[in-house]
């Protein structure tokens, strides 16, 4: 059985003892230096660079390691909830850092945060950075092409109009990018669903939650997609518009037409990439989605605005989903004021 030491956790040498302090869970453990050196022989360090010792059922284990397992210093590698026993405690610990940002929503503030910025905004290229032998002029003629055209004209909208979106477009956007279009049998990793975006080895592990305000044909309320059936499913939920606000940080968002909340659920794609870059994939692949989405709709003249500053004890207090999902980003969308 392996045993993580608790990354929180940290030594403190004195005269006599060593001390082991945790600061989550104000603990303290002394240890004798002969208890320090065992441990010293036996902690390594395991794939995720992450100190660990791994214990045998026959071989002794000294009474301190007992206590220190006892009291979480240790923690059973199996114990880890999904994501993390997979992606490991360095991500888990930059995965809650980041979720706990708070955003700045107060003008002001913002302001005042750019005036304690003392250097200047960095204005780097690689032009700078490489030797280039030549620059080669662009063939370029006139955009011919419609998608072309809705990524060159495409643009961050933040004032919307109270016109209604029509729910007939609004459905046809969500299922051409998150419907699952086909399934592929990939052996071992199973049935995939295939969907219009691109996603790190077919793992889909995003589900998208559609916030609805004002669209002709489908009531306010919140949504779940369901993309094996291409439906929308109604939550059962209890929020009002201020909660919507929290969750969105508090930017203006909900007088938009609707929003699209998408959701990871991360042990789908964690049980197959079992390292960090599975972490950063996740936020890949809600990238292509989203973009889909928001030229989709820009075909459509609706216009769209995107953000990831979401408060997500907010997202957890409304939308009661387990541990292991969390928010990744929210558009909102509606016609250009
Ligand atoms: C990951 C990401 C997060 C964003 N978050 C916010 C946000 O919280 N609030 C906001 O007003 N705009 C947000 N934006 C929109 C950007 O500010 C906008 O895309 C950028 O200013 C460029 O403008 P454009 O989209 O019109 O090209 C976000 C964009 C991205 C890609």
């Amino acid at each position: 059985m392996i045993y993580f030491l608790n990354s929180s956790s940290y030594f403190l040498l004195k005269n006599e003892n060593i001390e082991i302090r945790n600061p989550e869970w104000n603990y303290v453990a002394n240890l004798s230096w002969e208890a320090f050196e065992w441990m010293y022989k036996n902690l390594k360090k395991s794939r995720y660079n992450e100190l660990c010792i791994s214990i045998e059922p026959n071989i002794g284990v000294p009474d301190f390691v007992e206590v220190l397992i006892r009291r979480n210093v240790f923690v059973k590698s199996v114990e880890k909830p999904m994501p993390w026993n997979y992606w490991g405690f360095e991500t888990q610990l930059f995965h809650y850092a980041a979720m706990h940002t708070r955003f700045l929503s107060d003008p002001i503030e913002i302001d005042l945060q750019k005036i304690g910025m003392s250097d200047a905004p960095p204005r780097v290229s690689l032009r700078d950075e490489l030797e280039y032998t030549r620059s080669v002029c662009l063939p370029h003629e006139e955009v011919k092409s419609p998608v072309g055209e809705v990524i060159s004209r495409r643009r961050t909208v933040r004032r919307f109009s109270s016109e209604p979106i029509s729910g007939v477009v609004l459905s046809e956007v969500v299922s051409t990018t998150f419907g699952v279009s086909q399934y592929v049998n990939s052996g071992f990793f199973g049935e995939l669903p295939l969907k219009g975006y691109p996603s790190s080895g077919a793992r889909h592990e995003h589900e998208l939650l559609v916030i609805i305000f004002n669209v002709t044909g489908i009531d306010a309320g919140i949504y779940l997609y369901d993309d094996e059936n291409d439906n929308f499913l109604q939550l059962n939920l209890s929020y009002n518009l201020d909660d919507l606000e929290d969750l969105t940080g508090r930017q203006g968002m909900t007088h938009s037409a609707f929003m699209l909340l998408t959701i990871c659920l991360s042990e789908r794609i964690a049980w197959k990439y079992r390292n960090p870059r599975g972490y950063t994939d996740v936020y890949e692949d809600v990238g292509h989605a989203l973009e889909n989405v928001i030229l989709h709709f820009e075909d459509y003249a609706i216009s769209a605005w995107l953000s990831t500053a979401i408060d997500n004890n907010t997202f957890k207090r409304i939308i009661p989903v387990g541990d292991s999902r969390f928010a990744t980003a929210v558009v909102a969308f509606g016609k250009k004021a």
